[in-house]
């Protein structure tokens, strides 16, 4: 199976499990290479977010019981983990304070994964159809690809701020990862 014909919430799901695994074997890995991971986590994590809010929960606003605040809650954790990260990146990997801001960012990402999957996503499948869900996988993995890798918590969050700039902002940060050699995928 293609990644096209996969329903967002399988994918959604995945980056949940993929971002989780390897924050978690950051503390334990050479501390050379705990930047470089670091910076994997931060830019996946910032795809994921932006394609969540342009197409995810704006049908969770308008498909779930109490959606709007559901969504409300989830953009704040989402700029909780932007401000986390935006430390993260400014911490040298050898600073004590890298890993303790790195426990930081893996508590906020576990409670916040935890709401999407036991309780937002599944009412979501619930309330769209089969290809619905398949639709709106392949516009969250075209998002992702045009996303910002990087954190920028002062910049507004809302949808809107990233259908018009976003792309405009992943362009600059791709162009910063390709500079300062760091690896990003896609
Ligand atoms: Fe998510
Ligand atoms: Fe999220």
């Amino acid at each position: 199976m293609s990644a096209g014909d996969q329903d967002v919430v399988e994918l959604l799901t995945t980056d949940h499990h993929e971002v989780l695994d390897l924050l978690s074997r950051i503390p334990g890995a050479d501390p050379a290479r705990r930047r470089d991971m670091a910076d994997t986590v931060i830019a996946e994590l910032m795809r994921h977010s932006v394609a969540e809010e342009m197409y995810v929960y704006p049908a969770m606003r308008d498909h779930l019981p109490d959606g709007e605040s559901k969504v409300q809650h989830d953009v704040e954790e989402h700029q909780q983990l932007e401000e986390v990260m935006k430390e993260l990146e400014s911490i040298d990997a050898a600073d004590p304070r890298f890993l303790e801001a790195l426990g930081r960012l893996e508590a906020v990402l576990r409670d916040h994964v935890s709401d999407e999957e036991r309780d937002q996503f599944p009412l979501l499948r619930a309330q769209l159809s089969a290809e619905q869900l398949v639709d709106m996988g392949q516009k969250v993995e075209t998002a992702k690809k045009a996303a910002p890798t990087r954190p920028h918590p002062a910049a507004p969050h809302s949808e809107l701020f990233h259908k018009l700039v976003g792309p405009g902002v992943g362009m600059v940060d791709r162009m910063r990862d390709k500079l300062t050699g760091r690896s990003t995928s896609a």
